[in-house]
């Protein structure tokens, strides 16, 4: 009882404090435009993300594209296997006019054309689904942006990416992300994030939001000094639920619709 009363007390604290999460456009303004694709970025910023989120895999020549799946069939109609397909092949499809004909013609661009995009002072979350042999390209097109490095978030479910960035460039914050299975409890709980944050060396978590997911959650990966962050929030109740909590940030398909009924 005592117990419930403290934790009770310290979320309206922390709901009082908090400071406003980042709000992250994921896929770009992905619920207006083409996800992962240069108009999707570029509506992001103008509907005043403080970051975007892309997705990244390796071509069969060793080129860092912006894609979610690992193959082009969803969204150009023709089946294309990334890791199989040069840059070339993959830039010959039109990958926007399965979201609205107006985006005709729009191609899947390179992480080097996204990081131009990117303003002074904006946050970009560079989700990696490769497998951890994309991390040398992609730290390579990161060192000749512009970029300074408190500007980059590295993300991946893949636990052997985020521990091979913290290796290669500990300077670069890299958190691991992860979602609950649907059984009773929280799988992972908070006791075996955290011991899966330590072992990688990762900065943070993202976590997929969950009902389930409460201030004692927070608080045990706070202790260990590591950040939080949740995906993908397009409901403005749950937004505030998890600003509330102090998340970090707050990855949505449409940020400029959920800051303002923030
Ligand atoms: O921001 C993390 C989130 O993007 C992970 O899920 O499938 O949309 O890449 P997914
Ligand atoms: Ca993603």
């Amino acid at each position: 009882m005592i117990n419930r009363l403290i934790i009770s007390l310290a979320f309206m604290v922390s709901a009082l404090s908090a400071a406003e999460p980042w709000i992250i456009a994921h896929r770009g303004a992905s619920f207006d435009a083409p996800e992962n694709t240069l108009p999707a970025f570029e509506l992001a910023w103008k509907q005043g993300a403080d970051g975007i989120e892309g997705d990244f895999h390796l071509t069969a020549d060793h080129k860092v594209v912006c894609i979610h799946d690992f193959d082009t069939l969803r969204v150009s109609g023709k089946k294309l296997v990334i890791a199989e397909s040069t840059m070339a092949d993959l830039q010959k499809l039109d990958v926007g006019t399965w979201k609205n004909p107006k985006w005709k013609g729009v191609r899947i661009p390179t992480l080097d054309e996204v990081l131009v995009t990117v303003p002074h002072n904006r946050k970009f979350f560079i989700e990696i689904k490769s497998d951890e042999i994309i991390v040398p390209y992609v730290l390579a097109s990161i060192n000749k942006s512009n970029l300074s490095r408190a500007q980059i978030v590295i993300i991946s479910f893949d636990q052997k990416v985020v521990a091979r960035v913290r290796k290669l460039a500990p300077d670069l914050v890299a958190n691991w992300l992860t979602s609950f299975d649907k059984s009773k409890d929280l799988s992972p709980n908070a006791q075996k994030a955290c011991e899966i944050l330590t072992k990688i060396g990762a900065n943070g978590i993202g976590v997929k939001s969950d009902a389930r997911l409460d201030i004692e959650f927070v608080t045990q990966i706070r202790k260990q000094g590591r950040g939080f962050h949740v995906w993908t929030i397009d409901d403005v109740a749950t937004a505030k639920r998890f600003r509330a909590m102090g998340a970090d940030s707050i990855t949505t398909n449409r940020p400029e619709w959920l800051r303002s009924g923030m």
